[in-house]
């Protein structure tokens, strides 16, 4: 039988500990967004198993809503060039925006998307990333609550791929450098 665990170089957050975290990222946007009128945005489709996490820690209430973009390139390379795949369903004025990203890396992805919802006059728009890899970073892009910092590796799991693959794997893990260079 086929196991993607074993493409797995090194499981680097446990279930556990990812769970662990999560609830902590829950309970500090909850006391920070008290009787503010919040908008979790779950960039699609990295950050779905976080964004789905995340909420049930939130305690105050929320609307939740979606966007996909896309950077043209390799799979392992981000380009640089940001696409809308899909846009919000709701006029975001006078809202708090949070964004959950899964993985912030260049943060070419976050600084589009921050100069986008920007223009559409938020109450304000901050940064959730469960994963954060500050030495790859190009733009200048402050994520106001990060999961943990991860070594520049190539990250999967909990919602992260590769071409796609091993978004269903519970943990997050590095993965061996022959998938992705073959
Ligand atoms: P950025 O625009 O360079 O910050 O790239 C952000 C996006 O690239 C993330 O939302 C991920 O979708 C993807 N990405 C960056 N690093 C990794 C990684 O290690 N594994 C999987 N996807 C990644
Ligand atoms: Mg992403």
């Amino acid at each position: 039988m086929i196991d993607i665990k074993n493409d797995v170089k090194e499981v680097l957050y446990s279930e556990e500990v990812i769970s662990k975290r999560v609830k902590e990222l829950g309970a500090a946007i909850s006391k920070d967004y008290e009787g503010k009128d919040l908008l979790v945005v779950g960039v699609l489709k990295g950050s779905i198993v976080f964004t789905a996490d995340l909420i049930k820690g939130i305690t105050i209430p929320c609307e939740l809503d979606f966007m996909a973009v896309s950077s043209y390139g390799k799979a392992s390379e981000s380009s640089g060039i940001v696409r809308i795949l899909k846009d919000l369903d709701n006029d975001i004025e006078g809202k708090h925006i949070l964004i959950v990203e899964d993985i912030v890396d260049t943060g070419t992805t976050l600084s589009y998307l921050l100069k986008y919802l920007k223009a559409r006059k938020a109450e304000s728009i901050e940064i959730v990333a469960l994963l954060n890899k500050e030495a790859r970073r190009k733009s200048n892009v402050t994520v106001k609550y990060s999961g943990f910092d991860v070594p520049d590796e190539f990250i999967v799991g909990y919602g992260i791929d590769y071409a796609e693959k091993y978004r269903n794997l519970p943990f997050i893990g590095s993965l061996k450098r022959e998938i992705y260079e073959k």
